[in-house]
């Protein structure tokens, strides 16, 4: 167990090593173990506050971290650009040496295509105090270590050999970004999981983050696959993370989105796709689902589904996070 994260922004998985990220994982653990006994855990942050800023919506990332922060003590500021100085132009630098000075930590969502995680580590920089990432445009590390916590506690922590599928499904309007798969494909192999990523032409991640995942499956001596074909990817799998995600490297431009997103109607989970995996394949999906569009409800709502489970573990994972880099050594 690595204990010496104090003070370590979190955003991107990569920025992690394998030891990091398996304490991570072993503290939210102990974490949800003890928050099930009702074990007081009130003094771990006590008095620490946690600015969490969001240039988009949320429901499971702001109620994670507001809750998880209250659970060990401190206390989360809920900011927007409109409810700040950022509406008016104030830049990440400024932002982050004046809230690093009240504060204990900054989480921020900013998705916006090319600018989001520039924004996070331009902050970085000149922040006194760890910034997370609460999902941007490229990675969206609290969710991909999640569900990765949700396969351990399922599966137990040899992962080698299983088969994890990220498939593109269809919804008709909103525009994903790419962080929610980028994220799995980067972190997947690092655990030892074979990776197959489907998806139909012109839904490709980011090429940076592919060399990247590429490299992470070579290293840990897994296989990582890409197809345009959603069932042949299905077939003997043991993890199913089937989601709707944006052209991004095409287009974002709205009816464009949806001219080719209605395309690909057919890109949706039936429990008859979810037979061709394997008997205990898990279905999983980081939420929200689009319901009558990326999968049956029989299938969302089925044995096989492990959704809230995983975002349960949102709970968890971030409170280790907040436990191990702002709490910690003095
Ligand atoms: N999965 C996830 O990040 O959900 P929210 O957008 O509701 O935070």
């Amino acid at each position: 167990m690595n204990t010496q994260l104090f003070q370590k922004d979190f955003i991107s998985t990569q920025d992690w090593s394998v030891d990091d990220l398996t304490t991570m994982l072993e503290v939210a653990l102990r974490l949800k173990a003890d928050f099930a006994m009702g074990v007081p855990q009130d003094l771990i942050l006590r008095a620490k506050t946690l600015y969490m800023l969001f240039f988009e919506e949320s429901t499971r990332t702001r109620n994670s971290f507001e809750t998880g922060i209250t659970q060990l003590g401190g206390h989360g500021v809920y900011l927007t650009p409109k409810a700040t100085q950022i509406g008016h132009g104030e830049n990440a630098r400024d932002t982050g040496i004046v809230l690093s000075s009240y504060g204990n930590a900054i989480a921020v969502r900013d998705c916006r295509t090319d600018i989001g995680q520039k924004y996070l580590y331009e902050m970085a920089q000149h922040a006194q105090v760890p910034i997370y990432s609460m999902q941007d445009d490229v990675d969206h590390p609290c969710q991909a270590m999640a569900d990765l916590m949700t396969l351990v506690e399922l599966f137990g922590w040899n992962l080698r050999g299983r088969k994890f599928v990220i498939s593109w499904t269809y919804a008709p309007k909103y525009v994903r970004p790419l962080s929610v798969p980028q994220s799995l494909v980067m972190l997947m192999p690092r655990f030892g999981m074979d990776v197959t990523l489907a998806y139909p032409k012109g839904y490709h991640m980011m090429p940076n983050v592919m060399e990247t995942a590429y490299k992470n499956a070579e290293i840990a001596g897994v296989k990582l696959e890409e197809t345009n074909d959603m069932d042949a990817a299905f077939e003997d799998a043991d993890f199913l993370y089937p989601k709707s995600w944006g052209p991004i490297m095409v287009t974002e431009d709205e009816p464009e989105v949806e001219a080719m997103a209605a395309q690909h109607a057919d890109w949706r989970v039936t429990q008859k796709r979810m037979d061709l995996a394997k008997k205990h394949a898990v279905y999983m999906h980081c939420m929200p689902i689009d319901r009558g569009h990326e999968a049956d409800d029989e299938v969302i709502d089925g044995p096989q589904s492990i959704i809230y489970k995983q975002a349960e573990n949102r709970l968890h994972v971030q409170k280790a996070l907040m436990a191990l880099t702002m709490g910690g050594r003095w």
